[in-house]
């Protein structure tokens, strides 16, 4: 396989060996998501407008990417504009769609080069009509690529993605073909706009809040969180390697107990324990 190029830079020997050791040290997520956050804390602190901000966070995303499809992560999904972000002042607002045109546009090629399948999450119909034309010609250039599958999620909110998979659920019902009856974990999932690609594993937030923020609300049920005080424009490689190391250290239980607790207790136990 070629050596995966988005970055532009070639990947130095240091950087090589601390893959090979995350990939050696355990299970790496299979899908990373990403709330993007302090681009605009970050262009303050240098005396700039939240514009330079999300200019510098583009960087980050080129060398996430290509590290993850280095590692070798299946999933990338980042959170670039939520639908509340609609609120923010137009001018920002028309500064973060130019940005999205001009990325899509310098790195089709690139992501396609690399075998990277583009795809996005949201309202796209929201989106002016010339990013909803790149985004349609990036994801159909890239659309049989597989090596990661990089998800944007734009005018996205998780509430939303919930509200539109009850709406169709609901159509389902009223025509007959499923029951009220029916409806399950799996089948809520097989409605959202992340139907086809697996929960994340691990779930990344820059910044230093602790929030989620409207973000993959069904889907981050079990995800491990790590959370950084990095702004997103600082947030590179060797950062990502520490949040996957951490990722590589926890137990996931989703709700039952430990693997290996074999320890047997009398209900008659529990019953005195309780009293
Ligand atoms: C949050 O920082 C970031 C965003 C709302 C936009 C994210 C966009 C990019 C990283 C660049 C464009 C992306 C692509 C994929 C081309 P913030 O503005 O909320 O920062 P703050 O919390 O410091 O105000």
């Amino acid at each position: 396989m070629k050596p995966l190029t988005l970055t532009n830079n070639a990947q130095s020997d240091s950087d090589k060996r601390n893959q090979e050791k995350l990939v050696a040290a355990g299970e790496l997520p299979r899908h990373i998501a990403i709330i993007m956050d302090g681009n605009g804390r970050w262009a303050q602190t240098k005396g700039n407008i939240r514009i330079h901000g999300h200019k510098a966070g583009v960087d980050s995303v080129r060398d996430i990417t290509e590290s993850c499809a280095q590692l070798g992560v299946e999933h990338l999904t980042l959170y670039a504009f939520s639908t509340e972000n609609w609120n923010r002042p137009s001018a920002e607002v028309n500064g973060l769609m130019k940005l999205l045109v001009a990325s899509l546009r310098d790195e089709a090629e690139n992501l396609h080069e690399n075998n990277i399948r583009f795809s996005t999450i949201g309202q796209i119909e929201r989106l002016p009509v010339n990013c909803q034309k790149k985004i349609q010609e990036v994801t159909d250039l890239t659309k049989d690529n597989d090596r990661l599958q990089l998800c944007l999620a734009l005018s996205y909110s998780g509430r939303w993605d919930i509200t539109e998979a009850v709406k169709k659920l609901a159509v389902e019902v009223r025509n007959g073909n499923i029951n009220p009856e029916d409806i399950d974990d799996s089948l809520i999932s097989s409605h959202l706009s992340t139907a086809d690609i697996p929960d994340p594993d691990l779930i990344i937030r820059t910044s230093g809040e602790f929030r989620i923020s409207n973000f993959l609300l069904w889907q981050l049920a079990y995800s491990e969180l790590y959370i950084t005080k990095t702004y997103w424009p600082d947030f590179k490689r060797d950062e990502l390697y520490e949040a996957i190391k951490s990722f590589q250290k926890r137990d996931r239980r989703y709700g039952e107990v430990k693997k290996g607790y074999t320890k047997a207790i009398s209900s008659t136990v529990i019953n005195q324990i309780i009293s």
